[in-house]
């Protein structure tokens, strides 16, 4: 028996805009219909610049879409998107994610983008610098806002021959949060999630500190994630250099102490748990509450203290709840992920290596291994963190909660239709 493709009969709009990347459009349309998806692809004027509408149309097997006016039907932004399953804008161009997320409809992109209510998902590829400019940001974030998936770039060499963050996004990094967007409506409403992130900073002095690397992405990417899957969110942070997620209450902490203060008194409100926190371990037994001046250290050690142990504070203070835990280890990640997982009682521990270039702290990527209670491994490749943070939210969906409401039950993100 043959095997069911993982975007079988799937209808995927593919948006294909004006970047030099647009060539790499044309595999992405094989791949996609590989998978099994029908696709209609819609180009804009600038995207025919790169690529001829024949390739794609021929590919596809059906007319390319390009223009507002007369094409093949009379309203094509309404038509195109009528019965389709998700939007995907590849490569999207630093003037398609602008007009998006003001809502520009001046030519069939942009209207199709206003008028669509299916899922949607855009893959950036610009110059560093475009990438880097703030309006841009600024125009992602609002996208984003609204449950857009718009995918980092990637970091290499650019077209303009300079290296930077511009790329577009690897060709299975686009398959796979077309994948994840697919699988994933809104399977978290109903749960609420308490989510901890970043690093703690414990005092030595008023103005010295010790703190960690953790730069609060993961657990920043769990916090979004399970938002745009319906959940409500608290973040509890230590100091990031993050926005706040959209949709998520956000509660900022320093210390260690402060963090398991706003956790446990949020505990009893949550019905999952996640710990990405990088809590630090230790702290100054007597910190100073002025600044200590350079003569007036004597040379003695700093004597330390142990901070609260949260996630087994809280473990042993459960009831309904699922515990999700974060390792970071730097050897015998399995044995001692293992020994974690049973000693703070959790459902599932995700297991970071933290040690060498590919190190999970401050990367935009991370590579783990998923434990859950029942011991067995699951190895999940290297993904961007928002992406991997969908694997560990599906993960956890599956083995720790069961199947969501009936769909029927959800909030609908259904598709306009006309008549
Ligand atoms: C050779 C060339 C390459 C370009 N590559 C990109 C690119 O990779 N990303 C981008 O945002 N704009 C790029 N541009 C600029 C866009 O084509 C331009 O902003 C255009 O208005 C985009 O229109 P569209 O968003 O409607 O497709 C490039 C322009 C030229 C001439």
């Amino acid at each position: 028996m043959m095997s069911e493709k993982a975007l079988q009969s799937k209808r995927i709009v593919l948006c294909v805009t004006g970047s030099i990347a647009a060539y790499k459009a044309v595999s992405l349309l094989r791949t996609l219909i590989e998978e099994g998806a029908e696709v209609s692809v819609v180009m804009t004027s600038s995207a025919t610049q790169f690529v001829a509408p024949l390739t794609f149309e021929v590919l596809s097997g059906r007319p390319v879409l390009q223009r507002l006016f007369a094409d093949v039907h009379p309203m094509p932004h309404l038509k195109v998107t009528e019965d389709a399953d998700l939007i995907l804008v590849a490569p999207a161009t630093a003037n398609c994610l602008a007009k998006c997320a003001l809502g520009l409809a001046d030519d069939l992109l942009g209207t199709l983008f206003v008028a669509a209510r299916c899922p949607i998902v855009m893959a950036p590829a610009m110059d560093g610098d475009m990438w880097d400019y703030p309006a841009l940001a600024a125009h992602v974030r609002t996208l984003r806002e609204r449950g857009v998936v718009v995918l980092e770039p990637e970091d290499g060499p650019l077209a303009s021959g300079l290296t930077g963050k511009g790329r577009l996004p690897a060709e299975h990094m686009i398959l796979e949060a077309v994948r994840a967007r697919l699988a994933r409506q809104r399977d978290w409403a109903g749960q609420r999630v308490l989510v901890s992130a970043g690093p703690t900073r414990e005092p030595i002095d008023a103005v010295r500190f010790i703190t960690n690397a953790s730069s609060g992405k993961m657990g920043y990417a769990m916090a979004e994630a399970a938002a745009q899957r319906g959940a409500e969110v608290v973040l509890v942070s230590g100091p990031t250099a993050l926005p706040p997620p959209p949709n998520v209450t956000c509660v900022p902490v320093l210390t260690a102490e402060e963090m398991h203060q706003e956790l446990e008194s949020r505990f009893a409100w949550s019905t999952v748990l996640v710990m990405t926190a990088a809590v630090g371990d230790f702290r100054p037994r007597h910190p100073s509450s002025a600044k200590t001046k350079k003569h007036e250290w004597t040379g003695e050690p700093l004597e330390l203290e142990r901070t609260p142990d949260i996630l087994q504070s809280l473990s042993q203070k459960r009831t309904h709840h699922v515990l999700v835990g974060f390792a970071a280890e730097s050897e015998d990640l399995l044995a001692n992920g293992r020994k974690k997982l049973h000693q703070k009682n959790l459902d599932l521990l995700v297991v970071n290596r933290i040690t060498g270039p590919q190190s999970a702290f401050g990367n935009e990527t991370n590579e783990v291994i998923l434990l859950p209670r029942d011991g067995t491994p699951i190895q999940v490749e290297r993904l961007p963190k928002r992406i991997l943070a969908d694997r560990i939210l599906d993960t956890i969906r599956e083995q720790c909660i069961g199947p969501p409401a009936s769909r029927s039950q959800q909030p609908h993100e259904g598709i306009r239709r006309i008549q």
